[in-house]
């Protein structure tokens, strides 16, 4: 049995729940949401922050803890209502607002002030579309075969179509490479939200570009260099999230 559920008495079958959940666990079946048994469930609750009528149950969790109330403080709220996004428009942001967010990232803090990331951003869906058959050939000779059997299915979590690409990579002998990379790509992902652009970040297409020769040098990444993360970038397409999401507390040793 799942975690999560649906209150069939209160939802109104309006599919919100269904297009927001990444793996099809989620169905619309004779007007209403319905768990999927079969697939599996990666409890991220998006089916919960989108849904209008707050119809999703999750074992155990009292409506007003799973769904929080909304921070009136704007950063808190910024913050508490990022959700990946994986569905996106086709058109593609203008290089003025990505490069505006990722000036402005430049304030996030770098180790030893050294400010060596470096950002590849490969735009347009015919670009971003090429790299899906390659990163899913690659997770099949990789242990990732769910790539190539999602892919079958109509799921694409390697690209999630969006229609831009920032790929974040520094000098290997940085004195922080991965970290300082992540730092600001993280400080990004807010920035771009405030442009009212959309993410979810790469990891399938992260450790497919930096075990893959050819793509890096497709990409133009120099060989000496760490491929730290990478940002699928766009405008959301009917993926709205309406609500702030249960997250488990911080796991906080004192000492
Ligand atoms: C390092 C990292 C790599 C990720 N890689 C992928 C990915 O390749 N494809 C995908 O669809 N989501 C990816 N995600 C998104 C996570 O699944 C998502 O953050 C998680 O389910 C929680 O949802 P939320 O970000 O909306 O809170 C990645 C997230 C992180 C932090």
């Amino acid at each position: 049995m799942k975690k999560v559920g649906v209150d069939a008495g209160r939802c109104v079958g309006c599919g919100a729940c269904v297009r927001a959940c990444p793996l099809g666990v989620l169905e619309l079946d004779g007007g209403k949401a319905a768990v999927n048994e079969r697939r599996h469930c990666m409890e991220c609750l998006h089916c919960a922050a989108a849904c209008p009528v707050r119809a999703i149950t999750w074992q155990g969790l009292a409506p007003e803890a799973l769904y929080r109330a909304m921070p009136e403080d704007p950063v808190v709220r910024t913050v508490a209502m990022r959700r990946s996004t994986r569905h996106f428009r086709p058109d593609c942001p203008e290089r003025a607002v990505l490069t505006r967010a990722l000036d402005q990232a430049e304030y996030a803090p770098s180790s030893k002030n050294e400010h060596k990331n470096q950002w590849t951003v490969v735009l347009g869906r015919d670009k971003t579309d090429a790299l899906i058959a390659p990163v899913a050939e690659w997770g099949a000779a990789n242990g990732r075969p769910e790539l190539e059997k999602q892919l079958e299915r109509g799921i694409n979590m390697i690209t999630c179509g969006a229609p831009c690409l920032i790929i974040g990579h520094i000098p290997e002998h940085a004195n922080n490479p991965e970290g300082d990379v992540v730092i600001a790509m993280t400080t990004t992902e807010l920035l771009l939200a405030r442009a009212g652009l959309s993410v979810c970040w790469g990891g399938y297409l992260k450790r497919a570009i930096s075990a893959t020769p050819a793509l890096r040098e497709a990409l133009g990444i120099p060989r000496d260099h760490v491929v730290a993360g990478v940002l699928m970038v766009g405008y959301a397409d009917g993926e709205e999230y309406v609500n702030v999401p249960w997250r488990r507390p911080a796991d906080i040793h004192w000492n």
